[in-house]
């Protein structure tokens, strides 16, 4: 179990102080619920890995893993950066009003238009990742006359030890500039070359849910061994997020502070061998704060026992609010919220109420008897779940709750069954 799991002496869970199953029966189910003490601990903790080791820099949340305006103003309340990725992510800082000298911008498509609103909106650094969006930046920056901060991002050709789909690092690469290929270096030339280029420095991102620092080391080796071959004093290496959290008691991983500590002392024993003042080093973590923070609450429905096979027990959830188990074989662990060290009666397959067979949220848990009504908390789910929802099967997507200090409140409603259909146009075919 999670070091930070509040279990009374009832054995019943609290989340930020609060009964699991108050906060079910006062929102309904399923449910998203943050534990806002436990994401700002971790934000704490980031930092003190940075006042540690003496080391300027800057904490970059990532809000793929988990966006919206409230953790957007608990993000910027720690004094923490924000590393956005869509024009829908950077308008919900601005209507956050988060401080976008803070923001970074990074992604792989960003449209002339994305880069014009991120422009009208004062982002503070772009993180250019090809040729294409560089051309259009140097455009948009000449016609308005504006210089703007950018970080290259570079391939750093690195493979780290996690599933296939997220890895990002290695050379056959959707994102950044390749460097063998010599792209980096051009690119560099061309920044050089435009006075409206600011750049700051390199960003790279080796994938993620990744344990071993190994890869990161690797990776800011590379960044600054280029820069060193260019003859380039960075302002800033990036050195993007991933670091792996544990999602069941399989997983005993070291604190992402302590590995982003071992990557900064090993980024500043690469620069001082090589001649380099060590830039500002940037961390872009998104899993590690917002996941282990969040629980999905469900309340159980039906149940299929095959004797002799398995035991198939359903929420009334799914793969629409929590799409990773489907996706990437992701796991996770369950607890009965009124019964979290309850007698173990049963292992069950934990299914969810869509209409698919792979609609399975955890292959094998065991748990206490259960019925109807209960509710059961998958933990761990505040990463890429909320942020992934669907509305399969015309599903609404459910509340988000944020906890903290025995206070709850809705942080994004709900969607009800109107706004399902919201969109929704009547059919007439007219003469255009
Ligand atoms: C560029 C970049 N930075 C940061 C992250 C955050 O990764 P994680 O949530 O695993 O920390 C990602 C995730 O894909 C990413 O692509």
């Amino acid at each position: 179990m999670p070091d930070h799991l509040q279990v009374n002496d009832n054995d019943e869970l609290l989340i930020g102080g609060i009964l699991a199953t108050d906060l079910a029966e006062k929102y309904n189910t399923p449910l998203y619920v943050y534990d806002v003490a436990v994401m700002r601990q971790q934000m704490r903790a980031f930092k003190q890995a940075f006042a540690n080791t003496n080391q300027d820099g800057a904490v970059a949340y990532a809000s793929k893993a988990f966006a919206c305006q409230a953790m957007y103003q608990v993000v910027a309340e720690e004094g923490l950066h924000l590393d956005l990725v869509s024009t829908g992510e950077i308008y919900t800082a601005v209507t956050a009003g988060f401080p976008m000298d803070r923001v970074s911008y990074n992604g792989n498509n960003k449209s002339q238009a994305d880069l014009a609103f991120a422009l009208d909106q004062g982002v503070g650094t772009i993180i250019v990742d090809n040729f294409v969006e560089l051309a259009l930046l140097q455009d948009l920056l000449a016609e308005r006359q504006q210089t703007q901060q950018i970080i290259f991002r570079v391939v750093p050709g690195v493979s780290a030890h996690t599933h296939d789909y997220i890895q990002t690092g290695q050379v056959d690469s959707k994102f950044g500039f390749d460097l063998e290929s010599g792209q980096a270096k051009e690119a560099y030339e061309i920044a050089q070359a435009d006075p409206y280029l600011d750049l700051l420095g390199l960003s790279a991102h080796i994938g993620s849910q990744i344990f071993e620092e190994d890869g990161f080391e690797l990776a800011g080796q590379r960044l600054v061994e280029l820069c060193q071959s260019w003859h380039f004093q960075p302002a800033v290496l990036d050195l993007g997020g991933g670091f792996g959290i544990a999602y069941t008691d399989e997983h005993q991983p070291r604190r992402p502070e302590d590995l982003v500590q071992a990557l900064i002392e090993s980024v500043q024993r690469q620069c001082a061998e090589r001649g380099l003042a060590c830039p500002a080093i940037w961390i872009e973590p998104g899993r590690s704060i917002s996941g282990p923070a969040g629980y999905s609450l469900y309340t159980v429905g039906s149940r299929k026992d095959i004797p002799g096979v398995r035991n198939y027990l359903a929420v009334d959830g799914g793969m629409g609010d929590n799409i990773r188990p489907a996706l990437y074989q992701a796991k996770y662990q369950a607890v009965l919220a009124n019964q979290v060290h309850g007698q173990v009666a049963e292992t069950v397959r934990l299914v969810g109420k869509y209409c698919e067979s792979g609609d399975v949220l955890i292959d094998e848990q065991a748990l206490p008897q259960t019925k109807p009504g209960d509710i059961i908390a998958v933990l761990n789910t505040g990463a890429y779940g909320y942020s992934m929802a669907s509305r399969y099967n015309r599903n609404p997507v459910p509340t988000v709750v944020f906890a903290e200090n025995g206070c709850s409140q809705v942080v994004v409603e709900g969607e009800t069954l109107a706004d399902l259909t919201s969109h929704d146009r009547a059919y007439q075919l007219v003469a255009n």
